[in-house]
């Protein structure tokens, strides 16, 4: 506190010599570093007066990470109940993983792919051999991911199934959330992700998730290439399909010969319970996306998994990204995976998820009309009142010291990042039975 209260108060002097020695023609100086003090306020204002409107954060203004733990500029201590969306399953700024980044960093950080890199086939073969398929295709965020998901299934239909050229279709459940690129709201059921923003990609076609007959008709048309799913529906409230939905869905796929494309974006890498969302049905998917989580939540890392009968119709020069594959990703996302194992992150989500189920349930069903989920990708189901919503327990959640996000009106998630312990398990349950019986 001492410390920064120093900084603080020389950034102050630094301001006034700042000021002092200004010319119009001199360096831009932002309005922070003319301000003394960094608050809250400041930062939601300055956010929204510089920056597009395109999200709707909950006002807490977060400046330091560790663990399962983050601190506003106030200096105010939260549990981070949404781990960046699954994307900080190691906790916040993982030593192993920033270690990983700031030594490469120094070394070297990108190539392009127009030259071999000494770390990206290390990286390949390791997480190739982990996941048990023949080849991987770096990209950087998630969205990108289910983009080359969706080319590779178009090119191996014209090239190895033999659809007729451009009559490729994909099939996607209702519900589903993979992004936000022209392809994915194209998929998307829900207006705040389409609406306004058409016209929308051709080829896509929407069923109804956790259908099997829906999906059986639907693959009566030769045309179809791929069906890709969420193993659990996280962005649309975590919606758990029926035991046995993807199992079936890998039947179905397989006896018509149409690619099972998995987003495991924000299931995978431990989060349910599992290493993949898929393995608690011991279901393999011909097509596996993975991103956020790869990183631990440092650097944008996103890559796609399938075997040489689909990933080599892709040829060079078809796909790509300037930063995909580059060596200070691969060093990060090795990190992240060595830590997913080596600090069992999969069997803990599974123990502590249970326990912060059993936890949940106990609160009043008045105020809570749903608890579900599986590992620690969890939400509750808030009953809606004039005096309570989502957006506002969240708000006195956060008040109490723990952050969460509503989802879709009154749904909470609750994520804790993976290397939670039962005693903090125990105190979050507090907290939220406490928040919620204030209503
Ligand atoms: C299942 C799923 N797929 C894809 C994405 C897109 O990932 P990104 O935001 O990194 O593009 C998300 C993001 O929430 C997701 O939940």
């Amino acid at each position: 506190m001492f410390s920064k209260l120093v900084q603080r108060r020389s950034l102050g002097a630094l301001c006034t010599n700042l000021r002092a020695s200004m010319s119009s023609a001199g360096p831009v100086a932002t309005e922070s570093s003319l301000e003394e003090a960094l608050n809250s306020d400041y930062v939601f204002d300055r956010e929204a007066k510089y920056g597009a409107h395109n999200y709707h954060p909950l006002p807490v203004a977060l400046e330091r990470g560790k663990g399962v733990y983050v601190w506003d500029v106030e200096g105010r201590r939260y549990f981070d109940f949404l781990s960046a969306y699954s994307a900080v399953n190691q906790g916040h700024c993982h030593p192993k993983i920033v270690n990983a980044l700031t030594s490469q960093a120094e070394k070297l950080t990108l190539t392009s792919r127009a030259f071999y890199n000494d770390v990206l086939g290390e990286y390949e073969e390791y997480i190739t051999k982990l996941f048990n398929y023949n080849k991987i295709l770096p990209m950087n965020t998630g969205v990108e991911g289910g983009e080359t998901a969706c080319k590779l299934a178009r090119k191996w239909a014209y090239t190895v199934k033999g659809v007729p050229k451009y009559k490729a279709q994909i099939v996607f459940a209702a519900g589903n959330f993979w992004g936000r690129t022209m392809s994915a709201i194209s998929s998307s059921t829900d207006p705040s992700s389409y609406e306004g923003f058409g016209p929308f990609m051709p080829g896509f076609q929407v069923i109804p998730y956790n259908d099997l007959p829906a999906l059986e008709r639907a693959l009566q048309d030769p045309n179809v290439a791929a069906f890709m799913v969420e193993p659990i529906q996280g962005e649309a409230g975590v919606i758990v399909p029926d035991d046995g939905y993807l199992t079936g869905v890998r039947q179905l796929c397989s006896a018509h010969n149409v690619l099972f494309i998995a987003d495991e974006v924000q299931t995978g890498l431990a989060r349910t319970g599992k290493m993949l969302a898929v393995d608690h049905e011991n279901v393999r998917p011909d097509i596996v996306v993975l991103g956020k989580a790869l990183s631990g939540g440092v650097y944008p890392v996103s890559g796609v998994l399938c075997d040489d009968e689909v990933m080599l119709t892709i040829k060079p020069g078809e796909h790509g990204s300037t930063y995909g594959g580059n060596p200070l990703a691969c060093r990060v996302a090795m990190a992240s995976l060595e830590v997913i194992e080596e600090e069992k992150l999969a069997e803990n989500a599974q123990v502590m998820g249970e326990l912060l189920r059993a936890e949940l349930m106990k609160t009043p069903s008045d105020i809570v009309t749903d608890v579900r989920g599986k590992g620690l990708l969890n939400a509750i189901v808030i009953k809606e009142t004039k005096d309570c919503d989502a957006w506002k327990v969240c708000l006195r959640l956060r008040d109490n010291g723990l952050l969460a996000k509503p989802t879709h009106g009154d749904i909470i998630r609750l994520a804790p990042p993976l290397t939670i312990k039962e005693d903090e398990i125990q105190e979050c349950s507090e907290i939220i039975h406490k928040t919620l019986l204030s209503f």
